[in-house]
């Protein structure tokens, strides 16, 4: 796994340089300007050597997610950029792997972010330490336990909205694997006096406010409070709330810690109620009362307060009331009770009040370590964590400040031993040459404050325990005296008249020139801290309480166990607890957090030059940089070394086979690096000059843009080559696929081709047989049907002769015939006359012989006629050839025809010949004369008739005056057209002449006549035989006449019987002549 993952440097993508060791040129000034370019590239840590340097940003950074843990999770620690996790993952691994105890100090000003350091240490341990059930657990409680001494323990102050007001020193335990086990808390000094008084835009410790702001109703009522920050004096009222900070919701957590951690729930009420009484206490007031004998005494103002603090706190009020207003001292078995004035009593009233806090914290911290103390006995690995109160300088720095000081001033020297030592052992045992630097050693000011016969702390202690009049005054004047000599102690006073005319420095006070700057102590309050009195009456007064955490604060309190030694003044106390606490890192591998406060508003972005400057200067952070560089810069085991610059040199690139050393020398060797400015360790390459460092780098990038360019290259060769392979194999599989596709297509549509010519042809072939079978078996049925019926027709010929039924037809034929000789015979006797008309023809013997027996009788008529006709002359033929056409013409067409059958046809009726009165007109005819007789023309204007000689000859129509003879009018037969006549039985007919002929002139003609039908045969045929036209004959009782110019119509009604049988013609009007028939 380690090897997919990409080898990084914290040379990669540096801002500045991300090692202080590496800047060059190395000055004060590089050495800001570089931090303020981190800084402002939001890199807030930096390096100096395996130190991490941390400015505080003042915001939320996303550098703190889950993320980055698991990007920093053992990983080498120059492998990433500059973090506190790189730090952190360092520190657990070696506790882990090299077993070695470990522990972090992180030290800065106040707000410079120590405590958010801290925590993220803590934080990030527990993340990448074991998992499990039980392991959480300590986990959970090792983190709640922040929260809960936040509250108790920080505050706001000018510096910092959450600065912690004590000092903590964290030891965490781990078993062989590096799951945590437990812990162990030290906490040094609580800024106690807070508890009282607080500096101007500073508030009480949290808990106060919290309390106020979270606890309900009911909790407040039990407690005997009221929400309202104003009401209590100890609580500062012009920063009550802090921006960004929610005071409820913290009380919420910090109960909620407490559970985790495993506060009981009358442990934690307890804690609140001694909270309270604090509170409360303040409240108290005093007022001057004077006795008889002229003593000053004080009288509490309003006993309401005390009243409800001994409720809560189950003491007797009178026994309270009491302690405030005396003062016991006992010396040799005497008792002697003095009267407490009102200055004495407040200050007996802030003193326990004080006290009584202060060793809530202690309780606290104790009880917080019985719940996460390892719980088995096996050998614990210790990581120290300690984030101690930082430098401070205020403007008027009392016995806390000086306290708090000498404490960094420790820490200081620490630091610059170990970082030494450390340096100077690596050199021992890497083999390489070592020459000693000069950096400050602040031992000296150590030695001012804490030695044993005339240090300050010693001082002041001997000051305390001297009997008289004892004032911070007379403690001035001993050190006036004691240090006036000393290098880094100033004061107006002091035997040495140095300072005489220094007006910087009043004359109540003395100044130390710390490490970290000159410092100006006012002396005031000096003596009392130190002693840190609380008197015994109040002491004991607290001891009779009901409630068993008060009683167990104050265990000096128990009259049993008056013990006249007077307890440890603060500052040997807290001496002796910094000496353990060397003592203890000192066994311990230390790691560094240096904290920077870049700006003093607390501000984000803002990076003031001058602060940051001073902080270097005293955190002697340019002198960290040149002690790890007065042998060599940097430093690197030769296998990373070889693993970075390899590609540098073809011997070693890609490849070194023999020991990473010989390969960092042949790599050496190749870059020509002149051979002082490096030096062979026994496992690292040690390089004197960061120039050096930054030329390897420089080439370094340059070889890896050619190498990304080579690799870039080979791999898009590969790529394409790749891609070319697999479309090629791609190509082939297709095609294969698809050929086969195709055979498949082809084979089966072959298949299925063959398939239906076979069955087409099997098909054809069957019906084929099929045909000729049946063919054969029809000529097998036909020939036995034949030869059946042949045989049949052989059989019957042959035996027909002897079958009866033909007996029968022989017989019946004979009947038959025997019937018709006789009938022919008998028709022979009965033939009746040989008249055509005769009717009579004999009866039909048999109803079979009914045609033959008309058809006789036909034939018989014909014959006969033929018999008659036979007699006829031509003449008389002629006469019945004119019937016969009159008969064609018009039978059944004219009602006049029958009554004209019987009578012959004459022609000539007028014997012109004979009579001498028509000889002239005998003359004129030359020609046959065909009809001669009379008829009467009807007179075209009236209807009446007049006679005429009707002449008719071959060619021509005459008509002549009877009388005379005279011809009247000749018509050639060519110009007659039509004769008209009416279906009726009258004479009356009309002959229509040729429009335009000579003979049409007068108009047609209109006659009537007792021979009309002979006359209209006999014109019809001599026309016919003339002219070879038929002559027109139109037969209608309604026809036209041409009467000179006009049209006249001839209509034929049924006259009424009156006339008699005689026609009457009338002439109606121009256009209709009347023919009434009877
Ligand atoms: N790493 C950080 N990221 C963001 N803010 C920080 C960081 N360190 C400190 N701070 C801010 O600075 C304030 C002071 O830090 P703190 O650790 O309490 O200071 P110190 O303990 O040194 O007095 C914090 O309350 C927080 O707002
Ligand atoms: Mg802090």
């Amino acid at each position: 796994m380690a090897k997919t993952e990409v080898k990084t440097s914290l040379l990669d993508n540096m801002i500045g340089v991300g090692d202080m060791v590496l800047l060059e040129p190395l000055n004060e000034d590089t050495f800001i300007d570089n931090l303020r370019k981190r800084f402002d590239h939001n890199e807030v840590y930096t390096y100096i050597g395996s130190v991490l340097v941390s400015v505080n940003p003042y915001r939320s950074l996303p550098i703190y997610s889950p993320e980055k843990v698991e990007e920093y999770r053992n990983r080498n620690f120059y492998e990433l950029s500059p973090h506190i996790y790189a730090l952190s993952d360092e520190v657990y691994r070696s506790l882990r792997d090299q077993d070695k105890d470990q522990c972090i100090l992180i030290t800065g000003e106040s707000g410079a972010g120590k405590t958010e350091a801290s925590k993220l240490v803590m934080s990030y341990i527990a993340a990448v330490c074991g998992k499990g059930a039980e392991v959480n657990q300590v986990k959970e409680q090792l983190l709640q336990s922040n929260p809960v001494l936040e509250a108790f323990g920080n505050a706001k102050t000018v510096r910092n909205d959450n600065s912690s007001r004590f000092g903590k020193y964290m030891d965490i335990e781990f078993n062989f694997k590096g799951d945590p086990l437990g812990g162990v808390i030290s906490n040094y000094l609580l800024e106690k006096s807070r508890v009282v008084k607080q500096p101007r835009g500073e508030r009480n410790f949290h808990v106060f406010y919290q309390l106020l702001a979270g606890a309900s109703e009911e909790l407040l009522n039990k407690l005997k409070l009221k929400r309202d920050v104003s009401r209590y004096n100890y609580l500062s009222l012009d920063s009550a709330t802090v921006n960004g900070m929610d005071d409820a919701a913290n009380f919420r957590t910090v109960r909620n810690a407490m559970q985790i951690v495993g506060f009981l729930d009358h442990e934690a009420q307890s804690v609140l109620e001694v909270v309270a009484t604090v509170l409360k206490l303040g409240n108290i007031e005093f007022k001057p009362d004077s006795r008889v004998n002229g003593l000053d005494e004080s009288k509490i103002k309003d006993k309401n307060e005390l009243k409800e603090i001994c409720e809560l706190t189950g003491i007797d009020q009178s026994v309270l009331e009491r302690a405030f207003s005396f003062r016991t001292v006992e010396a040799k078995q005497e008792k002697v009770s003095t009267t407490l004035n009102v200055a004495q009593a407040y200050y007996a009233r802030d003193a326990l009040a004080k006290n009584l806090y202060s060793r809530l914290f202690s309780w606290l911290v104790n009880r917080i370590n019985e719940s996460i103390k390892a719980q088995t006995k096996v050998r614990k690995k210790v990581m120290g964590v300690l984030d101690i109160y930082g430098f401070e300088i205020f403007e008027d720095n009392s016995f806390e400040q000086f306290i708090i000081n000498y404490c960094n001033e420790k820490l200081q020297q620490i630091f610059i031993e170990l970082t030494l030592k450390e340096e100077q052992e690596e050199y021992i045992q890497e083999d390489i040459e070592w020459t000693h630097i000069n950096y400050f050693n602040n031992t000296i000011i150590c030695d001012l404050i804490e030695n044993n016969t005339n240090g300050i702390l010693a001082m002041l202690d001997e000051e305390c325990l001297r009997p008289g009049i004892v004032t911070d005054e007379t403690f001035l004047e001993k050190l006036n005296q004691v240090c006036a000599t000393h290098q880094h102690f100033e004061s107006r006073m002091s035997k040495c008249s140095r300072f005489l005319n220094d007006t910087s420095l009043p004359h109540s006070c003395f100044r130390i020139q710390h490490y970290a700057g000159k410092v100006l102590y006012q002396v005031e309050g000096f003596v009392d801290k130190n002693n840190d009195l609380l008197y015994r009456d109040l002491s004991q007064a607290m001891w009779k309480t009901s409630q068993p955490l008060i009683k167990s604060l104050f265990p000096e309190g128990n009259p049993a166990k008056i013990n006249l030694k007077r307890p440890p003044t603060a500052g040997s106390q807290f001496k002796a607890s910094v000496a353990t606490l060397m003592k203890n890192l000192q066994t311990k591998n230390p790691n560094y957090i240096r904290c920077i406060k870049p700006n003093d508003k607390k501000a984000a972005y803002i990076f003031s030059e001058t602060l940051v400057r001073h902080q270097v200067r005293y955190l002697g952070l340019l002198e960290n940089v040149r002690v790890r560089r007065a042998g060599y810069a940097f430093r690197q085991a030769y296998g990373p070394c070889l693993e970075r610059y390899k590609m540098l040199c073809k011997q070693t690139w890609p490849h070194w086979k023999g020991p990473a050393r010989s390969g960092v020398e042949a790599l050496l060797n190749e870059l020509e690096i002149p051979v002082e400015e490096y030096s062979f360790g026994k496992s690292k390459i040690f390089i004197r000059n960061p120039r050096t460092l930054f030329k390897l780098e420089d080439l370094r990038k340059q070889r890896l843009e050619d190498l990304a360019t080579l690799i870039q290259k080979i791999y898009r060769g590969w790529k394409c080559r790749t891609h070319f392979l697999l479309m090629r194999k791609s190509q082939i599989v297709i095609a294969a696929w698809y050929r086969r596709y195709a055979q498949q297509k082809w084979y089966q549509k072959t298949k299925s081709s063959a398939l239906v010519i076979q069955s087409y042809i099997r098909g054809w072939k069957a019906r084929k047989l099929l045909r000729e079978l049946k063919h054969q078996k029809r000529c097998e049925e036909a020939v036995t049907t034949i030869a059946a019926y042949w045989h049949g027709t052989q059989v019957r010929r042959e035996y027909r002769k002897f079958f009866r039924a033909y007996a029968g037809k022989k017989i019946y034929e004979f009947t038959l015939q025997r019937i018709v000789q006789n009938y022919f015979l008998d028709m022979k006797n009965k033939m009746p006359s040989l008249s055509p008309i005769d009717k009579n023809w004999p009866s039909r013997p048999y109803l079979f012989l009914d045609s033959t027996h008309k058809e006789l009788k036909r034939i018989f008529h014909l014959w006969r006629c033929k018999k008659y006709r036979d007699q006829f002359t031509d003449q008389q033929k002629l006469i019945y050839e004119e019937k016969l056409e009159a008969s064609e013409l018009f039978k059944d067409k004219k009602a006049l025809y029958p009554s004209s059958v019987g009578q012959p046809f004459q022609g000539p009726y007028l014997a012109i010949n004979e009579n001498p009165k028509y000889k002239k007109l005998k003359d004129a005819i030359e020609e046959k004369i065909i009809i001669a007789e009379i008829v009467n023309k009807i007179n075209r204007a009236n209807g009446k008739s007049t006679s005429r000689i009707f002449l008719l000859t071959n060619n021509n129509l005459l008509l002549a005056d009877q009388k005379s003879g005279q011809i009247k009018s000749e018509v050639p037969l060519v110009d007659v057209t039509k004769v008209s006549m009416s279906s009726q039985n009258d004479g009356f007919f009309a002959i229509h002449l040729k429009e335009g002929s000579e003979a049409a002139s007068k108009g047609d003609f209109l006659f009537s006549s007792d021979h009309l039908i002979e006359m209209a045969t006999k014109l019809y045929r001599t026309t016919l035989s003339q002219t070879k036209q038929k002559l027109n004959i139109e037969i209608s009782d309604e026809f036209l006449v041409q009467f000179r110019k006009d049209k006249v119509c001839v209509k034929f009604i049924q006259g009424s019987q009156n006339n008699g049988s005689v026609p009457m013609c009338k002439r109606k009007n121009n256009r209709l002549l009347e023919v009434a028939v009877p």
